[in-house]
């Protein structure tokens, strides 16, 4: 099964979303394999957005991620990469669509309260840098069978 690394950022869990986030991925499906409450240092940030070093708004990007608690989580499931992408929204909450989460709580672009990987590769490294390996949990879940 796939995983993707997911967090509600730090104006989501200051508007009290990350019942609401999480809910929607339960409700969806998909199983959760981790989760924490973390304050994400800058060198961590820095890291994370990497790709993005170049661009205008890194600067803003890093002093927002880490300025106030995150709920950092790896959910598992079928496609969930490219699923949890669309629960997600488009970046811009303008262009995202009502029943996102970006859509239905998002007002700019900078504050759109979760992130989500990319790719394959991008969650493979993204949880690496957020968890360990004992930090994740493999067990199973009967209300899967209704699922799959
Ligand atoms: S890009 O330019 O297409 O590569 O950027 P994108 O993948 O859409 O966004 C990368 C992350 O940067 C955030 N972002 C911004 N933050 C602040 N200001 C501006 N203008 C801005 N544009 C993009 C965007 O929310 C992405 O964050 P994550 O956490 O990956 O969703």
């Amino acid at each position: 099964m796939e995983k993707t690394f997911l967090m509600v950022k730090p104006d989501g869990v200051q508007r009290n979303l990350i019942g609401d986030i999480t809910a929607r991925f339960e409700r969806k499906g998909f199983k959760l394999a981790g989760a924490k409450l973390m304050a994400i240092p800058t060198e961590l940030a820095e890291e994370h957005y990497g790709e993005h070093k170049e661009k205008p708004f890194f600067g803003e990007l890093v002093d927002f991620i880490t300025s106030g608690p995150v709920f950092a989580m790896v959910w598992e499931g079928e496609d969930v990469i490219a699923t949890a992408r669309t629960m997600m929204g488009a970046t811009k909450p303008s262009e995202a669509a009502p029943g996102t989460i970006r859509g239905d709580y998002g007002v700019t672009v900078g504050k759109n309260v979760i992130h989500g990987s990319d790719s394959k590769e991008s969650a493979e490294r993204e949880i690496g840098l957020f968890f360990d390996e004992k930090e994740l949990v493999d067990y199973e879940k009967d209300s899967l069978n209704w699922i799959y």
